[in-house]
């Protein structure tokens, strides 16, 4: 049984480090406090259409976006009950991999898993190889762009060369953790669906899943006749199309500070804000190097949240505790009981510089004594 507690006014402001959410912009803050108005309005239209294609343009391409009241998860299901009838394929590297797989598991399909060790990274010929020897027929490749239990960056774009290779095969990459801080050419590598969520590397406040539909995707859902109702892409992209909304009452407030934030996201640019991160991974991976290991295997580090192995066997939690006590700041242990002590998580994405991060890794020397 939970027991309430209360939620109180004096809480200190942490700055945050964690796989996300992440550090939002002032501004962004604050464009959420505008007057409600309706979602049937005018104003909503002005609103959504702006987002919807501010996003296209940012991240480049030609397909659909979705944007919806929800988080990232919201399409791990929607995806799967729009274009799969019964087998997908989804290679799992670590926890949110799996949990995709065990998304298909309980909306009755038939999963088959791509196992690899948490830490490694999936390998686009193993793909291959999956494909060719099966005798089933996939409707869906599923795929983990940043797998953000282990810090690892899968190839989603040579995965996706692969997958083109199968007509018939729908190719979905949950983009969660990364998309907004790596660079991904989402049409050059027919990706089908690609969803992410607003509190990760694309700094918004949470409560906002974004995803990009490729027309096949669509074509598919409306030949497979099924679909799901709320993530549906016929529901979604036809009323978009008619009405330039959505097709519920939105978060409005939050697609305000979408609105805002996607502006300075416009304004840096999908290839400048990648190569921040990639400059932010880069000093993690020095400091990580110098002081501890990098846990994913290399060449594969994500360019958004570092996990690294804990090889000087600090006490992690005591030393988050103290970094936070102390510093106001807040990173994370590593995932789950697998990782917990074993590993440690920053996450280095959004709004974060090399500057920002450095006063974190500055931080944890200091409280570990490093
Ligand atoms: C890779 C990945 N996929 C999916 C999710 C789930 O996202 P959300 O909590 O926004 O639904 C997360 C959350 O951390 C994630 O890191």
């Amino acid at each position: 049984m939970t027991e309430k507690r209360e939620y109180r006014d004096d809480y200190d402001d942490k700055t945050l480090y964690i796989p996300g959410p992440t550090e939002v912009r002032e501004d962004v803050i604050e464009a959420m406090t505008e007057s409600t108005f309706g979602h049937r309005m005018d104003r909503m239209t002005d609103l959504y259409t702006t987002i919807v294609e501010d996003t296209k343009e940012f991240l480049g391409t030609d397909n659909d976006v979705v944007i919806l009241t929800a988080s990232g998860t919201e399409f791990w299901e929607a995806s799967t009950l729009n274009l799969v009838d019964e087998n997908i394929l989804v290679p799992t590297c670590g926890s949110f991999s799996e949990r995709h797989a065990n998304v298909a598991e309980r909306l009755g399909k038939n999963v088959d898993r791509l196992e690899y060790e948490w830490g490694d990274a999936v390998k686009p010929e193993d793909v291959r190889e999956a494909l060719e020897s099966s005798d089933k027929h996939y409707d869906v490749v599923a795929t983990v762009m940043n797998e953000s239990s282990t810090g690892v960056r899968n190839p989603v774009e040579e995965i996706g060369d692969v997958v083109a290779e199968y007509p018939d095969t729908y190719f979905v990459v949950d983009a969660v953790s990364a998309l907004g801080g790596d660079y991904v050419d989402i049409d050059a590598h027919d990706i089908d669906v690609l969803f992410a969520s607003s509190q990760k590397a694309f700094a918004m406040p949470p409560g906002l899943a974004v995803c990009v539909v490729s027309e096949d995707a669509y074509d598919r859902e409306v030949e497979k006749g099924t679909s799901s109702w709320y993530g549906g892409f016929r529901r979604t992209i036809d009323y978009y199309d008619r009405k330039g909304q959505t097709h519920s009452t939105p978060a409005i407030p939050i697609m305000l500070a979408y609105r805002k934030q996607m502006k300075h996201m416009l304004d840096e640019g999908h290839r400048a804000r990648d190569e921040r991160h990639r400059e932010m991974m880069e000093y993690v991976h020095d400091w990580a190097d110098e002081h501890f290991a990098m846990f994913p295997e290399e060449g594969y580090e994500s360019q958004t949240v570092a996990c690294i192995e804990n090889t000087r066997d600090i006490d992690v939690a005591a030393t988050i505790e103290q970094v936070s006590e102390e510093y106001d700041m807040a990173f994370s242990n590593g995932y789950g009981s697998q990782l917990g002590e074993a590993t440690f998580r920053i996450g280095h994405m959004g709004e974060h510089t090399v500057e920002s991060i450095e006063a974190l890794t500055d931080a944890i020397e200091d409280v570990a004594d490093l």
